[in-house]
């Protein structure tokens, strides 16, 4: 989103779109294990938000829900003004509901060909309409010349995006999506989310979409929902969630991140690549300090200067960007490990003296309450095996 851009936080409904889909308070339990606890979002007309969470964390059980597939334990889901859900007031079943479902596993029928599966749900219309719309979809999805093709002869991606323009095709005004790019290579991931992405701004569904990935989220959503232990951690659009993140999970969530610790000073912490501001912290409480990799800005030195400097340990091409390994020097012989992200092509020889430059925009500080920092480690569970935080705060504080 540009700032040209409306933005709209979780509390405020887009001037002239009503919410399609309005949760409240939700909490579900399967036995003893609570999965979701005092859940509440809305997805208005047009809208595209997504539930981004590391694995086990609550946003299927949501979608589910919202779906019909599972009862309703306690809360309320409302769809168009209208509660189609309330514990102990009647079940309304998901082929009531009018909302479009593309699952992970969503199963074609294997006894209809393609085009017959993406026809499927649209008996409203005249067959030679049915036809066209199913035609349209399965060509923008890249699946226009298997429509004659039966399911079994499709492999897992293909089934998927046919699995897609059967969902999308009545156009629903609530469209439920788990990870429906999952079984896709990263290339065609690609396209076929941008299509997707421009087939639910055409049709004007709104959209839940499940995802883990963040870069998913930030590509697909008008707003995302991060989760954590069965509970939405900051809602917001992906750039809020990005450049204003509430905790350290929020930001490391977003990929990599350097965290230092630092003691605070007059409102501002010292580090090994400079001053930082941490308003609103008490002074001399302690801190961390997260810098993404992207805020440090590198400059390689002709002469090194006299006494200590920063240098370089390691450098290697990403692709776009090169990742630099720098030995940050501070003041009293400290020294930092860091991980720096810059754009095109910049390996500098090991060794190489550098300074460094900060931009504030994506450096956070947070109180280094150890409560805080255990459940950020803890909820990371199998995420963080993507989302590696690198935690060299070697700076003999
Ligand atoms: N049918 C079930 N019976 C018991 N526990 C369940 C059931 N379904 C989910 N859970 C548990 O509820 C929690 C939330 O599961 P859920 O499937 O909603 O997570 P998720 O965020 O979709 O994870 P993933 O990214 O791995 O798909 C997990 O701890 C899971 O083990
Ligand atoms: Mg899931």
């Amino acid at each position: 989103m540009t700032s040209q851009q409306p933005s709209f936080t979780a509390g405020q409904v887009a001037p002239g779109r009503a919410p399609v889909l309005a949760m409240h308070n939700i909490r579900h339990a399967y036995g003893h294990h609570l999965a979701v606890e005092d859940v509440g979002l809305e997805v208005r007309q047009g809208e595209v938000v997504c539930l981004l969470g590391p694995s086990g964390c609550g946003k299927t059980t949501l979608l589910r829900i919202v779906a019909g597939l599972e009862v309703l334990q306690r809360g309320r889901v409302d769809l168009n003004g209208q509660a189609i859900g309330r514990p102990g007031r009647g079940h309304v079943p998901p082929e009531k509901r009018n909302v479009g479902l593309a699952f992970q596993d969503s199963a074609l029928f294997p006894h209809l060909s393609v085009l017959e599966n993406v026809t499927f749900g649209l008996e409203s219309l005249p067959g030679r309409q049915r036809r066209r719309r199913a035609m349209e979809l399965l060509d923008q999805l890249g699946m226009g010349r298997y429509a004659e093709s039966y399911p079994h002869t499709l492999s897992g991606g293909q089934q998927q995006r046919v699995a897609l323009a059967r969902a999308l095709a009545p156009a629903p005004q609530l469209m439920l999506l788990d990870e429906p790019f999952s079984s896709l290579d990263a290339r065609l991931r690609d396209r076929i989310r941008d299509d997707t992405l421009h087939v639910l701004k055409r049709v004007g569904s709104g959209a839940l979409l499940v995802t883990h990935d963040p870069e998913e989220a930030m590509f697909m959503a008008d707003r995302i929902a991060l989760m954590r232990d069965g509970h939405i951690v900051q809602m917001g659009t992906p750039r809020e969630l990005y450049c204003a993140p509430v905790d350290p999970f929020v930001v490391s969530f977003f990929g990599e991140v350097n965290e230092l610790e630092g003691v605070v000073r007059q409102g501002r912490v010292d580090t090994p690549v400079g001053e930082v501001m941490a308003p609103g912290l008490p002074d001399g409480s302690r801190v961390r300090v997260m810098i993404r990799p992207e805020a440090l800005r590198v400059v390689a030195l002709d002469e090194p200067p006299a006494d200590h400097h920063s240098h370089v340990i390691m450098a290697k091409l990403l692709g776009r960007t090169s990742l630099l390994h720098i030995c940050a020097h501070a003041g009293g012989g400290r020294e930092s490990h860091l991980h720096a992200r810059v754009p095109g092509v910049f390996l500098p020889d090991e060794g190489q003296p550098v300074t460094i430059r900060l931009d504030p925009s994506q450096v956070f500080v947070f109180p280094a309450d150890p409560g805080a920092a255990a459940g950020a480690g803890a909820a990371h569970g199998e995420a963080e095996q993507d989302h590696r935080e690198y935690a060299y705060g070697h700076d003999g504080q």
